[in-house]
């Protein structure tokens, strides 16, 4: 079952606003929403299976290993998904916590319709027993429509943590802990810092999916709002940023071009060499993130990570430190 909040009509007025102010911005940006089509959507399970792409693996090693003890933990009866695409590393989390008896249902979140469909569509034949509801919408705004409930389980994996800015991280943390009643949970799979050479790699892989993945955005905008943008014309570009720890994804114009928008009224002038910034994907710390946490209102219970400490799960409690 699908519940929609973000429907057609109203994903076309953001992607409208979106657009626009990121265009008319200096520097120039699009939010990372919008790669998720049905193809960027496809592109971004591609990069996961990517020798570069230690991220999606690393996680669900630490999943396999501590799903049962997060199951013990949290006892959870409802385990909602935010940014769930296609909750295959989920599965982990649904068998421990079926397997200890409490789950009666799950609910993932997504902007992309169709990752959830087929998410919801799979998970349902699957898990026969379980109630799966999912939800189309978008998860800095559409919090408030997910059930209610006690013993609550939101998951937050992959890393995508990392690509909302500071603010938008900070608002956004605040507002899952005000859907949350006290002693509810939250598991987030976060980046790591590490060394640029292990890090560069895996935002511009040798396949070039991740150049396909950045450049879909062009294509949506050409889609949804008759843009005449010349994919082949920008370079896929992964930048590290040591101050603010994070990569930028960026696409940088071949030559200099003159780009239409007619659903926005808007021409936009690229420069050869100007770059429009596509996604931040930031790194974090130990410390750093639960700092962000605590300020949010939650208080992180445990910390687990890999051997090289690559990426990182937090199992974090709504409330004050015990
Ligand atoms: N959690 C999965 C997918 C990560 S990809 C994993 O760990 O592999 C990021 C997912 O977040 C995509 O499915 C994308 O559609 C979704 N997403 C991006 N911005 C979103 C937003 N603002 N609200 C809801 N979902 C969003
Ligand atoms: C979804 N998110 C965590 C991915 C990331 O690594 O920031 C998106 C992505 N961008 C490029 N490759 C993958």
């Amino acid at each position: 079952m699908l519940d929609v909040y973000l429907d057609e009509d109203h994903a076309a007025r953001e992607l409208r606003a979106d657009v626009r102010a990121g265009l008319t911005a200096d520097p120039r940006w699009t939010p990372p929403k919008w790669f998720y089509d049905a193809r960027g959507s496809e592109l971004f399970e591609e990069i996961t299976g990517l020798p570069e792409y230690y991220p999606t693996r690393t996680e669900r090693a630490i999943l396999d290993e501590r799903a049962a003890e997060i199951a013990r933990i949290t006892e959870a009866k409802t385990l909602i998904e935010l940014g769930s695409g296609s909750s295959a590393k989920t599965r982990l989390l649904l068998d421990a916590l079926l397997g200890h008896g409490t789950l009666g249902a799950f609910v993932p979140l997504d902007v992309s319709a169709s990752a959830l469909t087929a998410a919801v569509e799979s998970l349902s034949a699957a898990y026969p027993g379980l109630s799966v509801r999912g939800v189309v919408g978008d998860m800095t705004r559409h919090l408030r429509h997910l059930p209610d409930g006690d013993n609550r389980l939101v998951a937050f994996l992959g890393g995508t943590i990392g690509n909302l800015t500071p603010g938008e991280r900070a608002a956004f943390l605040a507002s899952v802990r005000s859907v949350l009643h006290e002693g509810e949970w939250l598991l987030l799979g976060a980046d790591l810092v590490k060394d640029p050479a292990v890090l560069l790699p895996a935002y511009d892989d040798a396949a070039g999916v991740t150049a396909a993945f950045n450049r879909n955005v062009l294509s949506v905008m050409n889609r949804e709002l008759g843009a005449d943008f010349d994919p082949a014309s920008f370079q896929h570009v992964a930048h590290w940023d040591p101050e603010r720890e994070w990569i930028e994804m960026r696409l940088r114009s071949l030559r200099d071009q003159q780009v239409s928008i007619p659903a926005l009224s808007l021409d936009v002038a690229f420069a050869a060499g100007a770059e429009l910034r596509t996604e931040i994907s930031a790194k974090f710390r130990r410390e750093g993130l639960a700092a962000e946490l605590a300020a949010a209102g939650f208080s992180a219970r445990h910390w687990w990570t890999d051997p090289q400490g690559w990426f990182s799960v937090t199992l974090a409690q709504a409330g004050p430190p015990l």
